[in-house]
């Protein structure tokens, strides 16, 4: 019988962007199907490769490599959503490699449904991208994209904490800092079908956030940790600079993340 890392081996190991979601959202379907039935399947073990498959293109550049397109045109429109899909490829593997990586660590099941509903709503999230590069004449991997986007992954891989601490809480909380800049921004260009994208991520996100910072705070509760205390250590140690400002306080606040958590590891912070 097939387990749940087993199922999020299969995702990470398929490299084709649109065939990695279809397999993402077909094993989400199957996960949520058992759970409804009673009969969840096994969590179970199994061994994700230290970098998920990918398709030939993009090409991955160092960031500073990557050409920067103005927003205004509707280049750097396309420019932005291609790499909006890149971060949204990224985050399908990041979810199940979560499942599939710390599948030795004992979770409630409510760990698994988050991060598979999560995972399943990334595949979408790239899905609705791709569709909207593709009707703007471009597609996923026409353009240069990050080659950076795996390191909080590869720095966390053997520590659960600080997985949760780098990649939901610092780096999705960083999307809901800037997706409403990028909705404004279509919004004005009347770029219709990226905007309901755009609205789809941005409300789904804060999601991701949350459930991160509930099993965090889970953890900590579990070792008796002061969950503060334990985050500005672990974001200090394995992600790289400051955080910046400013900050979306109000869908922090919704995902669970005080502003003492995050503010003291803001750039130009003297405090803590
Ligand atoms: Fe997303
Ligand atoms: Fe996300």
């Amino acid at each position: 019988m097939t387990t749940l890392a087993e199922m999020a081996v299969e995702v990470l190991t398929t490299a084709d962007g649109r065939a990695k979601c279809a397999v993402s959202k077909r094993h989400a379907e199957a996960w949520f199907a058992a759970r409804a039935a009673g009969t969840p399947l096994a969590v179970g073990t199994a061994a994700p490769p230290l970098h998920p498959a990918r398709p030939a293109r993009p090409e991955l550049l160092h960031p500073r490599d990557v050409p920067r397109r103005r927003p205004g045109s509707p280049q750097g429109r396309i420019a932005l959503l291609h790499a909006v899909a890149h971060i949204e490829l990224n985050a399908v593997d990041l979810h199940w490699d979560i499942i599939a990586r710390f599948g030795h660590v004992p979770m409630p099941l409510g760990f698994y449904d988050d991060w598979v509903k999560a995972a399943a709503e990334e595949s979408n999230h790239f899905t609705l991208i791709s569709d909207c590069l593709e009707a703007m004449g471009s597609h996923y991997g026409a353009l240069p994209a990050h080659a950076g986007m795996w390191r909080a992954a590869e720095d966390t891989v053997d520590d659960l904490f600080g997985r949760l601490a780098v990649v939901p809480m610092v780096l999705e909380a960083r999307g809901l800092d800037v997706t409403p800049g990028m909705i404004d921004l279509f919004r004005k260009a009347n770029e219709a079908q990226a905007l309901a994208a755009l609205e789809v991520i941005y409300a789904e996100e804060v999601g991701h956030v949350a459930y991160g910072s509930k099993w965090f705070n889970w953890l900590c509760g579990r070792d008796g940790l002061d969950p503060k205390e334990v985050f500005h250590d672990l974001v200090r140690r394995y992600f790289h600079g400051a955080l910046k400002p400013p900050f979306n306080e109000e869908k922090r606040a919704e995902a669970g993340l005080p502003p003492d958590f995050y503010w003291p590891l803001a750039d130009g912070d003297t405090g803590d």
